[in-house]
């Protein structure tokens, strides 16, 4: 079976060196393709904010890293004044994410299937009101830490795409992934703000991931860090 136009744009945004699955042989790739009011590709995001959502005005929270899009989706429901981006690289979480977005007729919540840093890189800067991280793969051994996506790149994206004031709110497990964030933010011009935020109803959201944790020794480590005035 042959891929369509969408299938194409969708299949291209995965990470360098990862092996591409074909619709006929992933059901998740076919309903990705087929959910198009709610699953978007990089380049219909890049056509704005307008085309995605009813109220294109509002400020728009982005999740990275979204999973099975239940912490997104709490936040869209509890803040309606609010547009919400989830934001995955694996298509059953896509989909999972947009069945539940659809089933909860959330129409301020898309969920973009593309890499984290591919994502910021796509949207214009100043437009985020926010963005979360919330526990992120951790990748604990040091030769592995490459792979970590919250990186200096991550973060300077997200300094720009954030707008004047905007939020970075990141979670995690592991005490030296999140000193090595606080750090790094810090040089990308963020600044340490309230936890949790107050634009999001000043509230914790846990998600499925902080559950495990908060049962594990080491606990949870998190921070909200503000974006200063975009660089010109
Ligand atoms: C450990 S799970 C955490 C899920 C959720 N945020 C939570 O706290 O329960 C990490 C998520 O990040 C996604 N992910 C990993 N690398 C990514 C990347 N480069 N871009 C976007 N999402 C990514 C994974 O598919 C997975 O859903």
């Amino acid at each position: 079976m042959g891929r369509s136009n969408r299938a194409g744009e969708l299949l291209i945004r995965m990470r360098a060196g990862e092996t591409v699955p074909l619709q006929d042989t992933n059901p998740y790739v076919r309903e990705a393709c087929a959910m198009k009011e709610v699953i978007l590709t990089a380049p219909e995001l890049q056509k704005g904010f307008p085309r995605i959502f009813p109220h294109a005005a509002s400020p728009v929270w982005a999740d990275v890293g979204c999973y099975f899009g239940e912490t997104i989706a709490e936040m869209a429901g509890n803040v309606p004044g609010f547009n919400f981006l989830g934001v995955d690289i694996r298509y059953k979480r896509v989909v999972k994410s947009g069945r539940r977005a659809r089933r909860l007729g959330l129409s301020n919540l898309c969920i973009v299937l593309c890499d984290a840093e591919m994502f910021l890189e796509t949207l214009p800067p100043g437009v985020l009101a926010g963005i979360s991280v919330f526990f992120p793969d951790p990748w604990p051994r040091a030769k592995h830490r490459k792979h970590r996506f919250v990186n200096r790149d991550f973060l300077s994206l997200a300094a720009s795409r954030c707008r004047p004031g905007g939020l970075f709110w990141f979670k995690t497990d592991q005490q030296e992934y999140f000193d090595e964030v606080e750090e790094t933010a810090a040089e990308c011009g963020f600044h340490p703000d309230r936890v949790p935020p107050a634009i999001l109803g000043g509230r914790d959201y846990d998600s499925v991931f902080q559950r495990l944790f908060n049962q594990e020794p080491g606990g949870v480590f998190q921070a909200v860090w503000k974006a200063g005035e975009l660089k010109s």
